[in-house]
């Protein structure tokens, strides 16, 4: 089928209007004052002040941290939808206009003009590198991609059908077995390396698990290249023949890598955060940030959104799938759609759609899945459902289709994302460790189980 025939429509309004939004929230003034609410308990007679806190974009929140001592009440936020859990720099959402900033920049101008290694400096280091700094960063990393031969075997113990996120969580979580030695928490250096050898670790380790799990011999990293070509290599060279890399296939990653490099504090991030808040190692926290991330509600939905474009299959089923995600009873939801966050279309998204098309037409993949994610999210976009809940396509809902195209494997999609999250994981993490007001982690409850009772001896029960 001639690939003209699956022209992009026009975005919905809303996203049109993201330009705008962005410039006020340049203009935007940094208010940093002290005013407060006062919260009564008419009932107790006690009053508690709950000061403004304000960051330098978004709502202000409010510091319910004296409310249990002065009232005596714990407050409840299921899923933390309204509750700021620490103050960062890294990134910022404006999820009803549709804006991500790592660091300031807008995702948009991220994604035109730079790379996955800038990106991944600007949000460890807080600033755009210059050149000199970005070499020096580059050659760090670089020289950083080895892993110890004892790794060999340990990947070995893996049985060959093991899905390579299992694999990536076990190997990341183990790096600490080797770095004992070089984990002093209070130590910057020790902190700073730590980050560049999860960064530069990832990529080795995700192309070993896929090597492994198709029972390829393993491929060390190519310090001559690039962060992408280097792992585009690792994946796919063998040892027979030099692999002919497509530089539209490399640049394609590398765009999917700075689109996912960071998204402030969203689930596998707050776990780095979480386990990092316990003073554990920073590859015991990203382990368990790979093992957030490959929950199907957040990181796994790339790899489910394109088992659900094959499961629709053809282009005239997409009718029925629609009817399907609005049933509640049918246990179907429609994947790549729908953010916490984002309440309109997800920038991310709008790029990738557009890379989307410029990947496999200059790739020459004529993939029919196209048409059919094409067809869903016009149609939901058109849906009142949809529409009113204000659902639209995440990073997720194309990102698989490219992919595909590169010849990436589906149960590899999650560690694709992994490996570019990394970068922000490490930022939040080294972003923590300085932080003053940084406590341990522990939520309080409602409990709702048994009231106090007497133990029953099992002969009277
Ligand atoms: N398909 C159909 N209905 C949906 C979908 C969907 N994908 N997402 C949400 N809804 C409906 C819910 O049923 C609910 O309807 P109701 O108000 O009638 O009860 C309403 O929209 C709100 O949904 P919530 O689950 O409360 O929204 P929440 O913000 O908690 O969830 C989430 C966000 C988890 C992303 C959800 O939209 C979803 O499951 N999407 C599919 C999975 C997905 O694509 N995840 C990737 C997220 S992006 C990322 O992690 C990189």
């Amino acid at each position: 089928m001639p690939f003209q025939q699956y022209a992009l429509e026009p975005l919905p309004r809303a996203q049109v209007e993201t330009g705008r939004a962005l410039k006020s929230l340049i203009e935007e003034t940094v208010v940093s004052d002290n005013k407060s609410l006062t919260l009564t308990d008419t009932v107790a007679g006690k009053t508690t002040q709950l000061p403004i806190l304000r960051g330098s974009l978004g709502s202000p929140c409010l510091d319910i941290s004296k409310v249990p001592k002065d009232l005596g009440y714990f407050t409840y936020d299921s899923g933390f939808t309204a509750t700021a859990s620490c103050k960062s720099a890294v990134a910022y959402i404006d999820g009803d206009a549709g804006v991500l900033l790592y660091r300031g920049y807008p995702i948009e101008q991220l994604a035109k003009h730079s790379t996955f290694t800038e990106v991944a400096y600007l949000l460890i280091n807080g600033e755009l590198p210059t050149t000199t700094q970005l070499d020096a960063f580059d050659h760090t990393v670089t020289h950083h991609t080895m892993m110890h031969e004892a790794f060999k075997s340990f990947m070995q113990g893996f049985r060959h059908d093991a899905h390579p996120m299992a694999m990536l969580c076990g190997m990341l979580g183990s790096l600490a077995a080797f770095y004992h030695d070089d984990l002093n928490l209070h130590d910057p250096e020790q902190r700073r390396m730590a980050a560049i050898r999860l960064l530069a670790k990832v990529p080795t380790i995700a192309a070993a698990c896929y090597r492994h799990s198709i029972g390829w011999p393993g491929r060390y990293p190519r310090n001559n290249l690039n962060y992408v070509d280097r792992f585009l290599h690792m994946m796919f060279e063998v040892p027979s023949e030099p692999l002919q890399l497509n530089p539209v296939a490399a640049k394609a990653l590398d765009l999917l890598f700075i689109l996912h490099a960071d998204h402030e504090q969203n689930a596998s991030t707050s776990t780095v955060r979480l386990v990092g808040s316990t003073g554990a190692n920073p590859y015991a926290c990203v382990a368990a940030g790979v093992a957030a991330l490959w929950g199907p509600a957040h990181g796994g939905a790339n790899e489910a959104v394109l088992k659900m474009l094959e499961e629709i299959g053809r282009p005239e089923d997409v009718a029925t799938a629609i009817d399907r995600a609005k049933d509640k009873n049918s246990g179907f939801r429609l994947m790549g759609f729908g953010h916490r966050v984002y309440k309109n279309y997800d920038p991310r998204a709008a790029i990738i759609r557009e890379m989307t098309h410029k990947v496999l037409a200059e790739l020459g993949v004529n993939d029919p899945m196209l048409e059919v994610a094409l067809r869903l999210e016009q149609a939901a976009l058109k849906d009142d459902y949809f529409v009113s809940r204000k659902l639209y396509p995440n990073v997720d809902f194309y990102s698989g289709l490219i992919y595909k195209a590169l010849n990436i494997p589906t149960e590899m999609f999650t560690v694709m994302f992994a490996i570019a999250r990394t970068a922000g994981w490490v930022a939040h993490w080294l972003e923590q460790q300085v932080d003053p007001e940084a406590k341990i982690g522990r939520p309080r409850q409602i409990y709702t189980g048994a009231v106090a009772r007497d133990y029953v001896a099992l002969d009277q029960r």
